[in-house]
C-alpha cells in the first residue's frame, strides 16, 4: 500500500499518518519531521532548510526530492509507505512518480484531508510537542494529564517554531498556492480521494478506513 497524505498545515496528517501506520503496518514518513531532525542535528541539509521552514516557506524541490527519494529506497519502505507532507508541489509529484517507476511500483491513493482554514488555525495554535519524544498534544482536544509535561516521559511540551500566528498564516498562503495543481495532477491519475478532516481523530480515522476499503487499496 503506497499512500500520499495531502492537506493543509495542521489538518491532522501526522495524527492520522501514525494511526494508519499501525493498522496498515507500513512506515509513516513525514517530510517535515525529517527536515526538523536535520535542522536539530545541524547537518548541511538542515542548514539549507532552516530559514525557509522558519518563515513558513517551502524548502527547494531539489533538496526534498533527494531526501525523500533516498528514504523510499530503504528496505522498510518496500512493503509500502504513508507519505506525509510530500509531495507538496507538482514538480515533487513528478519526481515521486519517477522514483516509483524506477522501483517498479505505483501509488495506491493520494488522500486529501480537508478542513476550513479557521479550524486548522485552532488546531495549530493549540498544538504542543514533547521536546524529548515528539508526542503531539493539543491543549484543548488532546491535553496532557499534567499541564506542560508529556504523559510518556515527562518531557517539556513546547510549541513548534512555525506554529506562531504569522508563520501559520504564511504556511496557509503557500498551501493554497500549491495545492490546486497537485490535485489536478492526482485527479488525472485517478488516485485522488477526499476525506473530511472534521471531528475527533478516531472519527476521521474511520473515514480513512472506509475510503481505502471502497477504493480497494
Ligand atoms: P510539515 O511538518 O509537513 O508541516 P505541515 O504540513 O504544515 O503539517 P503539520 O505537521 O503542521 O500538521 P499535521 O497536518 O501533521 O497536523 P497534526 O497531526 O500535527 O512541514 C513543515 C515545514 O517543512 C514546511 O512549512 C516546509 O518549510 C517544510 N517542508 C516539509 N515538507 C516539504 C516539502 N515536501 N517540500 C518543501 N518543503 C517542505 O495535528 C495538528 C494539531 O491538531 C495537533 O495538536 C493534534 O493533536 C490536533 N489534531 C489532529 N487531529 C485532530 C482532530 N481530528 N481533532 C482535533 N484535533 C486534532
Amino acid at each position: 500500500m503506497n499512500l500520499v497524505l495531502l492537506g493543509p498545515p495542521g489538518v491532522g496528517k501526522g495524527t492520522q499518518g501514525r494511526m494508519l501506520s499501525e493498522t496498515l503496518e507500513v512506515p509513516w514518513l513525514s517530510s517535515g519531521d525529517m527536515l526538523r531532525d536535520a535542522v536539530r542535528e545541524g547537518t548541511a541539509l538542515g542548514k539549507r532548510a532552516d530559514g525557509s521552514m522558519r518563515q513558513g516557506e517551502l524548502v527547494e524541490d531539489s533538496l526534498i526530492v533527494e531526501i525523500m527519494g533516498e528514504r523510499l529506497r530503504r528496505a522498510d519502505a518496500t512493503k509500502g509507505f504513508i507519505l506525509d507532507g510530500y509531495p507538496r508541489t507538482r514538480g515533487q509529484a513528478e519526481a515521486l512518480a519517477a522514483v516509483l517507476a524506477q522501483l517498479g511500483r505505483t501509488l495506491s491513493a493520494a488522500l486529501l484531508l480537508d478542513l476550513p482554514d479557521e479550524d486548522v488555525v485552532t488546531r495549530l495554535s493549540g498544538r504542543r510537542i514533547c521536546e524529548r519524544c515528539g508526542r503531539v498534544y493539543h491543549v484543548e482536544f488532546d491535553p496532557p494529564e499534567r499541564d506542560g509535561r508529556c504523559d510518556v516521559d515527562d518531557g517539556e511540551l513546547i510549541r513548534r517554531d512555525d506554529d506562531r500566528p504569522e508563520t501559520i498564516r504564511r504556511r496557509l498562503v503557500v498551501y493554497h498556492r500549491e495545492i490546486e495543481p497537485l490535485l489536478r495532477y492526482y485527479e488525472a491519475e485517478w488516485v485522488l480521494r477526499r476525506i473530511d478532516g472534521s471531528g475527533p481523530p478516531a472519527e476521521v480515522n474511520k473515514r480513512f478506513e472506509a475510503v481505502l476499503a471502497s477504493a480497494g487499496v
